[in-house]
């Protein structure tokens, strides 16, 4: 499975967001490993997915800088759906189902941790269902970021519905328990068939989600409400 991510020669230094969007539709971070810059996604993969490699997560095979855009390549499973198009076609899982897979996924993310990474978009779009093994794959290391558990991050760059209300309400939150409140939207959205963001909290949330639309329209990336309610996909219901 091949994965392109556009490159930009001004994200050289550190781990900074970039403003914009391009034609894959995701800006990437970037990070200097030993005076060579790397996008986050792929150091974060080889930092997850080496030495050995975990089960419940995808493997990377490479990586490479071409002129306009970084290609990752990761293994590609044979009979997987991922679980948004998987809950899609069931509606919604058994409880038991969910509560199996919901423990596959916080073994996932505790070797995440356990390496020094918290992927920071937890949801069944980032988890690839293999239906011969019913095992989970967690997938799109797109917006992980190095474990810093005391650290305040005042930007996101995950699925805005899956974000901690903290975020709303404070502007900033801390990695692992925004993790912790991304489960929770995940076991609702297994066991319920959508993720579940409804009269007042819905209200809340739309406020919130245009006024940063309107700030961003001068400063960010391009996204509007709508788009940020539902995610990548739209809600289902
Ligand atoms: N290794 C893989 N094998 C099979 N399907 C995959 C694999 N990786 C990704 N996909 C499918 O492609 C979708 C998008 O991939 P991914 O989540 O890695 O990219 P993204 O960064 O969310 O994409 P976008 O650029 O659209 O924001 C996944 O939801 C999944 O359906
Ligand atoms: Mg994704």
């Amino acid at each position: 499975f091949v994965h392109a991510e556009l490159w930009s020669s001004d994200a050289l230094l550190d781990v900074q967001p970039l403003p914009g969007q391009g034609g894959f539709g995701k800006v990437f971070l970037c990070c200097e490993v030993d005076g060579t810059s790397k996008p986050l996604e792929a150091v974060a993969l080889e930092m997850v997915s080496k030495d050995p490699p975990f089960p419940g997560i995808i493997r990377m095979l490479d990586f490479y800088k071409t002129r306009g855009a970084w290609v990752i390549i990761t293994e590609k499973p044979e009979n997987t759906q991922d679980l948004f198009d998987y809950i899609t076609t069931c509606k919604l899982l058994r409880e038991d189902t969910a509560r199996e897979f919901l423990g596959q996924v916080i073994q996932a993310l505790l070797h995440c941790h356990s390496r020094g990474v918290v992927h920071m978009d937890v949801k069944d779009e980032n988890l690839l269902l293999d239906l011969s093994t019913r095992k989970l794959l967690l997938i799109d290391f797109g917006s992980a970021v190095f474990l810093k558990p005391d650290k305040e991050y005042d930007t996101f760059d995950g699925t805005a519905t899956y974000a901690p209300p903290e975020r709303l309400t404070r502007g900033c939150y801390k990695a692992l328990p925004s993790e912790v409140w991304s489960l929770r939207i995940l076991l609702y959205d297994m066991v319920h068939g959508d993720i579940g963001l409804r009269g007042p909290d819905k209200m809340v949330f739309e406020q919130h989600a245009r006024r940063e639309t309107d700030a961003e329209r001068h400063t960010g990336p391009h996204l509007d409400a709508e788009a940020r309610l539902g995610g990548a996909r739209g809600p289902r219901t």
